[in-house]
């Protein structure tokens, strides 16, 4: 029988540099979409799955993310006495049990290999996620529970994957796909941004990973690989070679970088549009304005 996977790790010690101004002092992952700030959908997400420890690997400047999973006696409190039943409601999905949650700090922004290394103590022997808030990912199904109802079957490592435009690969881990039996691919090599000339293929690894704490082994060397950080895939990769146990799994939805401003902006766009109270005034001021401008002339 394969260990449950009820921890997960969210790494959000980088920089953000993307989003400067605004995240010289707040942090990226508080950011919202429309009104939920990434983090949060993260958190839903891992939720659902059936993560039950919240492992966040945090650096200076991210005291407003521990803020946030705090309890708001005062808000509360107000909200109770106005009798706002559902705002209370969404504020309660924004805290956590006592204990549910951990803080561990990464000093230095070494990379994502690293930041992860970073939670070892806390995952010890078991199967843990790992989920990067800046991929959001709208689903059915949530992808994380998607992947661990897949590792159920197949347990090893698996990396959430989906094919990227091929001029745009060599900005993501890519795979060198094996077999492929319900959206279960066959990892049989992984790198890291690598040179297009060099892409394995344009199947592109995304933030969601089910890892056995054997990576964090691998990843003990602190091997800096490319962009001159300690890469997470290269600590994967190791595990194709020593045990062939990585597999990745092509997941159903649709996925935003929220780290680009780009892919953040469609992101606001395509949550706004799908949400009741905002979609109707927001699709018409698409349409007058942007669709056919002219007619708004
Ligand atoms: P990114 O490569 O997007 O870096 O990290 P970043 O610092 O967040 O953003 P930019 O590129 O400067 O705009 C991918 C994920 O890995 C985490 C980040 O917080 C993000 O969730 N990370 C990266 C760390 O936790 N530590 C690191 O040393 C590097």
């Amino acid at each position: 029988m394969k260990n449950k996977v009820t921890k997960a790790i969210f790494p959000v010690a980088g920089l953000g540099t993307r989003f400067l101004p605004a995240t010289k002092s707040i942090p990226k992952e508080i950011l919202t979409l429309v009104d939920k700030p990434l983090i949060q959908y993260a958190i839903d997400e891992a939720r659902a799955a059936g993560i039950r420890e919240f492992i966040f690997v945090t650096s200076r400047g991210k005291g407003a993310l521990e803020d946030y999973f705090d309890s708001a006696p005062q808000l509360e409190e107000s909200l109770r006495k106005k009798n706002k039943k559902d705002l209370l409601d969404i504020l309660r999905k924004t805290t956590m049990p006592s204990g549910a949650i951990a803080y561990i700090r990464q000093r230095d922004p070494l990379g994502l290999g690293h930041a992860v290394w970073c939670a070892r103590r806390l995952i010890a022997d078991e199967p843990f996620a790992v989920i990067l808030t800046d991929d959001v990912i709208a689903a059915e199904k949530p992808c994380l529970q998607q992947m661990v109802e897949a590792y159920e079957e197949v347990g090893g490592n698996m990396v959430a994957a989906m094919e990227v435009p091929p001029e745009k690969a060599s900005a993501y881990g890519l795979i060198k796909a094996g077999e492929e039996a319900n959206r279960i691919i066959e990892v049989k090599g992984m790198v890291e941004k690598p040179k297009l000339e060099d892409a394995p293929s344009n199947i592109a690894v995304i933030g969601r990973y089910i890892l056995t704490p054997k990576i964090l082994e691998n990843l003990d060397d602190k091997a800096v690989g490319a962009g001159g950080e300690i890469q997470l895939t290269d600590a994967i990769a190791r595990e194709i070679n020593e045990s062939d146990n990585v597999t990745a799994y092509r997941f159903e939805g649709k996925r935003f970088d929220c780290g680009s401003k780009s892919g953040f902006l469609e992101a606001t766009v395509s949550f706004a549009l799908e949400r009741p109270d905002l979609r109707d005034d927001f699709l018409s001021f698409l349409e007058n304005n942007i669709m056919s401008p002219k007619a708004a002339q």
